[in-house]
């Protein structure tokens, strides 16, 4: 069965979606079969890995919202191991279609997983920047979530107020989501400011930080721009080496 990793944190611009692509490129790398899913209606995964949103007929949205076959919305990818699920922005605004749904609104991604007929050893979830009923659908259908943390101002109060979010979703919908682990982002250690929150955060949740930690680095927001995955795009650039690392990390997490 896939393991499943939301990447979330309602923080805009934090490196989510980011690392949901580099991650899920690196994961393949390491042959693992990967299923990248974009719950954000800007559909910047989904352009990431090649896919032009603005003409695709079906994206994640059909199959939670209108009963369409959630294996007739993946997509491939320039990696023959990694697929999408695609959304763009029939996604936004639907807030309220989510909560007059029959039934739990929480859990229309759960269930729309459970029809998948392809095996997938990584299912990677990029949520939208805000814990609104699409990051809360990610969060109840997965099995731990990964919390980018960027070396900036208010990084500390996004994290408690994810983690507060985190709790709740274990005691009422999903007891079993884990945390896979807080990644500092767009690290730069020349700056006192990087250094401070790489160490609050490594104070705070030391068994919970990942020891890799992601520079800044041009060519992760160039592979993006340009639709293709850092490790096919720069395989030996900062960005790439650090989100290998942080895939080795995950794999470690198996066993
Ligand atoms: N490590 C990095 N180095 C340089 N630029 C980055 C890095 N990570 C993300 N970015 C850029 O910062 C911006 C925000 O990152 P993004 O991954 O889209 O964040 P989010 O999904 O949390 O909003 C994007 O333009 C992205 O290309
Ligand atoms: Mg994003």
């Amino acid at each position: 069965m896939a393991k499943i990793i939301a990447i979330a944190n309602q923080k805009g611009g934090v490196g989510k979606t980011t690392s949901a692509i580099s991650l899920s490129s690196s994961l393949a790398h390491f042959n693992r079969r990967v299923l990248l899913l974009d719950m954000d209606p800007q559909g910047n995964s989904s352009r990431g890995v090649g896919t032009d949103v603005s003409v695709i007929s079906r994206s994640i949205y059909d199959a939670l919202l209108k009963g369409v076959d959630i294996n007739k919305v993946i997509r491939k990818t320039p990696m023959k191991n990694l697929e999408l699920i695609p959304a763009n922005l029939k996604l936004a605004g639907t807030e309220a279609e989510l909560n007059s749904t029959n039934g739990e609104p929480y859990f229309l991604l759960k269930n729309a997983l459970i029809n998948l007929k392809k095996d997938y050893d990584y299912i990677i979830i990029d949520c939208p920047p805000s814990l609104g009923l699409l990051s809360l659908n990610a969060l109840v259908a997965s099995h731990s979530v990964l919390i980018p943390v960027q070396c900036e101002y208010f990084a500390m109060e996004a994290v408690a107020q994810i983690l507060a979010t985190i709790s709740r979703i274990q005691t009422n919908y999903n007891s079993e989501l884990m945390i896979e682990g807080f990644l500092l982002t767009m690290y730069d250690p020349r700056t006192r400011l990087g250094t401070e929150i790489s160490t609050q955060v490594r104070g705070l949740f030391k068994e919970n930080t990942f020891i890799t930690q992601i520079p800044r680095n041009i060519s992760l927001p160039e592979a993006s721009a340009r639709g293709i995955p850092i490790t096919l795009y720069r395989p030996t650039s900062s960005g790439s080496l650090a989100y290998l690392s942080l895939a080795k990390e995950v794999l470690d997490h198996e066993t």
